[in-house]
């Protein structure tokens, strides 16, 4: 009874609820669009071909619901995914909204705050894993600070370390074959957000009590926000095997979170970001966390979920055409890429062997080699005539 087409469900594009519902409220301005009821957005999604939906337990069960309503919003919701086969491979929870959060949740200065946020994720991690769920998404956006003498910073970090330790026992109790995914963000709500980036993020997980269940989710436009290269990051996260979901959008430098379409902010960078992805074989969702810009009415709000797909597809193919066009090799050898996948040291070569070796010291040309080109402009060129079309 599926509606997708078979070609993109294997293509794993999912959105989140909040995305393409997005009313586009912004700390200036009103709503400009009307508000979408979550059965729609998984019918028209399943339509422009989107393999599944991914969510907040507030965008498909308003803050306060009573049981009896809750129990109405989730049987919708599971029939329209039942009628158009579409997946929840991910969950998250609001933990930002409602101002019982506005310092945080579990690293509020407040310990009944803190406890009322586990009770909120442990409840809809119950739901996550009954929709079939893999991965459970934690972006702390009210996990920070605006001034430095209100947040005791490694303090903090100990309940943060508290809170996702106790929900990964919670699951492992329950049995839930979830994984955990934490977002890093530098700001936005707070001034400083905790764990800001992928490499803050990474060196939290290792301290954590099951860290093998705990990995990233990182979001192209927060390292870019941060002016770090997103595909450096997304490669130290594969290379620490903690890429667990990842959140594409756009985003044009250091200025606030502007959740554009996929390729619409760093083109360049989005175009090795799938040829990354790609090549090293992630195979988890491809999950757009845009927002459709303010601007937009709600044709506009499906143009735009289509565009990030297309430019998905666009770039995979792109990419794919730039490695197998021979004059690429070609300048990928003479730019050594090939060389550096081989070891500094020879097989079995001892410190002493190294040191021994006059060819690798005292005979070593330093100036020839500092002299000799690195051919990486001419490598540059040929990407970006791949990206244009050009060749
Ligand atoms: C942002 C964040 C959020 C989170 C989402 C999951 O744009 O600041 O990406 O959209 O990903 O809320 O909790
Ligand atoms: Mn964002
Ligand atoms: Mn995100």
């Amino acid at each position: 009874m599926s509606t997708n087409p078979s070609k993109s469900s294997v293509d794993k594009f999912t959105f989140g609820l909040w995305t393409v519902g997005w009313q586009a409220r912004d700390p200036f301005g009103d709503a400009t669009r009307p508000a979408l009821d979550p059965v729609e957005i998984v019918t028209r999604l399943a339509e422009l071909g989107a393999y599944g939906v991914t969510f907040h337990d507030d965008d498909l069960i308003p803050f306060g619901s009573d049981d009896k309503a809750r129990a109405q919003h989730i049987d919708r919701f599971k029939k329209a995914l039942a009628a158009t086969g579409m997946k929840v491979p991910m969950a998250t929870t609001n933990l930002f909204t409602h101002p019982v959060f506005k310092d945080g949740a579990f690293t509020s200065n407040d310990r009944g705050v803190r406890r009322f946020a586990l009770r909120k994720v442990m409840r809809n991690l119950d739901l996550a894993a009954e929709l079939g769920a893999s991965t459970y998404v934690f972006w702390g956006g009210r996990e920070g600070a605006e001034y430095d003498g209100a947040k005791d910073v490694r303090t903090a970090l100990d309940r943060f370390r508290e809170g996702m330790n106790t929900l990964t026992s919670y699951c492992k109790e329950r049995g839930y074959a979830l994984r955990f995914a934490i977002e890093p963000k530098p700001n936005e709500p707070r001034g400083d957000i905790l764990l800001p980036t992928i490499g803050h993020a990474l060196a939290f997980i290792d301290t954590l009590e099951h860290k093998e269940m705990v990995g990233l989710n990182p979001e192209v436009g927060h390292e870019q926000m941060a002016g770090l290269n997103f595909v450096h990051g997304i490669a130290q996260a594969l290379w620490h095997k903690k890429l667990f979901h990842i959140d594409l959008n756009g985003q044009r430098g250091i200025k606030y979170d502007q959740d554009l379409v996929f390729g619409h902010g760093d083109l360049l960078n989005a175009f090795f970001l799938v040829d990354l992805l790609e090549t090293a074989g992630y195979d988890g969702p491809r999950h757009f966390d845009y927002k459709p810009s303010r601007t937009e009415d709600l044709a506009g709000v499906w143009v735009s979920a289509a565009a990030n797909m297309r430019m998905y597809r666009l770039l995979r193919e792109r990419a794919a055409k730039f490695r197998q066009d021979p004059e690429v090799q070609a300048a990928m050898r003479d730019a050594r890429l090939p060389e550096l996948a081989q070891g500094t040291l020879g097989k079995g070569e001892t410190i002493a062997d190294l040191l021994r070796d006059k060819s690798a010291y005292e005979t070593f040309d330093a100036n020839a080699a500092g002299a000799r080109g690195c051919g990486f402009v001419r490598l540059n060129q040929l990407a970006v005539e791949h990206v244009l079309g050009a060749r």
